[in-house]
């Protein structure tokens, strides 16, 4: 405790100095939700970062979401804590792959989930996160979609949507793991709770769901409905902000793996230590950020 009281101390003077914003994603360890000047879901962190004034961007969340920000501010600074922290489904899809598709499918649009890398969204018509994509897809003129990387979403989109989508067979390891098994036993122990779940998991499980959203309409409807107990089928780190907005709620999550690793790999000492350092620094080659760059605006755009 008193290492993490002297470490925010630093952390405060040090993003005084470097004229720093944080941006911390829901699933990131609770010390370093606690310091973030915005918590968000990929889609308003990605947003913030198009619209800050401040010098340097500290993206405390997987490696693609700092490549997005410096996408999207290609004129700041974006470091991170550890450049180890990934995303396996970012990297579940390749370029060579993508290229093959869109020649097999010359009609349709690609739309990529944001978990990627600037590479893949580089070939891509539009981006999209969980908290938009049925509404990104609605938007398109095209009747024929090729969607990557996540399977599971796709999935979920496709129930929404008459167009025709090619789905890539990519998924989220963290997620992917709860199975219906996990929510049956759930439900037994606490028949009063809801089930609320994240369509990155697996179409059955999801399917069992009192609530299907993102992140933030996860968190929307836990802070609004009336129910006291919920069985929560996505990150643990969402556990931080579910319990601010609602401390009489009690939020019980659907296994233990519901962890990703990823996420767990930054923590304050490391945060403090890059703002010090200003490194790991984000790079990405102008050439791949400007064709980049449209896919993401574009999703910005979309009402
Ligand atoms: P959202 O932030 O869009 O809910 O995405 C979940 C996720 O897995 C981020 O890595
Ligand atoms: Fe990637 Fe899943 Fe971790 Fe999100 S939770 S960063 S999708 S592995």
């Amino acid at each position: 405790a008193e290492m993490n009281r002297e470490l925010k101390e630093r952390l405060k003077v040090l993003k005084k100095e470097r004229n720093a914003i944080i941006l911390a994603h829901y699933y990131q360890r609770d010390e370093i939700q606690e310091v973030a000047d915005f918590r968000g879901d990929s889609f308003l962190l990605a947003q913030k970062a198009a619209e800050t004034d401040a010098e340097v961007i500290v993206f405390c969340g997987v490696h693609f979401m700092g490549e997005s920000a410096k996408i999207l501010a290609p004129n700041k600074k974006v470091i991170i804590p550890d450049e180890r922290a990934g995303c396996p489904m970012a990297d579940m899809v390749n370029v060579e792959g993508l290229r093959k598709l869109k020649e097999q499918h010359p009609n349709a649009k690609v739309v990529t989930y944001i978990n990627s890398s600037a590479e893949i969204k580089a070939e891509t018509d539009i981006c999209c996160t969980s908290a938009n994509a049925v509404k990104v897809i609605q938007s398109l003129d095209a009747e024929e979609i090729i969607w990557v990387p996540d399977k599971n979403l796709g999935h979920y989109v496709q129930q929404h949507t008459d167009k025709k989508m090619i789905i890539w067979e990519g998924y989220c390891n963290t997620h992917d793991m709860l199975t219906i098994k996990d929510v049956v036993e759930m439900r037994a122990k606490y028949p009063d709770a809801e089930f609320v779940v994240h369509p990155e998991c697996r179409p059955e499980v999801v399917e069992m769901g009192d609530f299907v959203g993102s992140t933030t309409a996860i968190l929307e409807y836990c802070k609004k409905s009336d129910r006291k107990q919920f069985i929560v089928g996505t990150e643990d780190g969402t556990g931080y902000q579910l319990r601010v907005d609602s401390p009489d709620k009690t939020f019980h999550f659907a296994t233990k793996f519901l962890v990703c690793p990823n996420m767990k790999v930054n923590n304050l000492k490391k945060l403090v230590k890059a703002l010090e350092t200003m490194k790991p620094e984000i790079y990405v080659p102008p050439a791949v950020a400007d064709r980049a760059r449209l896919s993401l605006e574009r999703m910005l755009q979309v009402k």
